[in-house]
């Protein structure tokens, strides 16, 4: 059960703490246009290998039609630009790039960014907590992206309905796929096998695909810092 793994509380894991964060790196764009944010997991070259990953399965054609995709926890949004970027040649497949935040400072920020650097592309950011705001949940998307979302929602040991968010999490994200939605979720909290049980224990979710990082050795335990694993309905 994904109950027995344990996170401590951080303040990573407040909504405050988001708004304030984003609040400070909006400022920082509107004096400097160069400087879009924070890009979480950077140094493990994260958000390219999940670009790559996606692009990949589009060449072997996994994804047969047109494509929703879905940043749950977008922060700047800068995971779905670089993502219209590496698409913006194919053009035989349609695209739509929705991201949405419970941080009304991180929507606010997102738009910004989508307005002033792509101005010909077409984003939709909305402030919605992906725990709690039921009607949102109903809308299906094909490709669901997390990059350090869960990871935050795990640091938060407060409960809803009697249980953590990082237990509800995994329910919650399969009500918005349908047959066939790919959910990729980067996280540096929790390990492969972690990773899988919090998913897979409670949904019909099932691990798909994943993307590989260098991996480091300790005390005979195989490792690396970030895992990224997609996750398929
Ligand atoms: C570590 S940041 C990652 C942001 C972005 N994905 C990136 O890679 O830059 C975690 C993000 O999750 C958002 N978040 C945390 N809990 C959330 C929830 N319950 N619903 C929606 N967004 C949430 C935070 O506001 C923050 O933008």
């Amino acid at each position: 059960m994904a109950e027995e793994i344990k996170l401590n509380s951080s303040k990573l894991g407040t909504q405050e703490y988001w708004n304030e964060f984003y609040e400070r790196e909006l400022q920082n764009f509107q004096s400097n246009s160069d400087d879009t944010g924070e890009c979480w997991f950077d140094d493990s070259d994260a958000e390219s290998k999940m670009i790559q990953f996606i692009a990949d399965k589009l060449e072997e054609g996994e994804f047969a039609k047109d494509i929703s995709f879905l940043d749950l926890g977008t922060g700047n949004g800068h995971l779905l630009f670089e993502l219209s970027q590496e698409l913006k040649e194919v053009d035989d497949i349609n695209f739509t790039f929705h991201g949405i935040d419970y941080s009304a400072e991180s929507v606010a920020f997102a738009k910004d960014i989508a307005n002033k650097k792509f101005p010909g592309f077409s984003f939709k950011f909305d402030q919605i907590d992906l725990l709690t705001d039921t009607p949102f949940l109903e809308n299906k998307f094909d490709v669901l992206l997390d990059k350090g979302t869960l990871d935050a929602i795990a640091l938060n040991q407060d409960l809803i309905n009697g249980k953590r968010g990082m237990d509800i999490y995994a329910k919650q994200v399969s009500k918005m796929m349908q047959k066939g939605s790919i959910l990729l979720i980067t996280s540096c909290n929790f390990t492969e096998n972690e990773l899988i049980k919090v998913i897979t224990s409670e949904t019909e979710l099932t691990e798909w695909d994943q993307i590989q990082y260098p991996s480091f050795q300790f005390g005979g335990v195989q490792g690396s810092t970030v895992v990224s694993i997609a996750f398929i309905k």
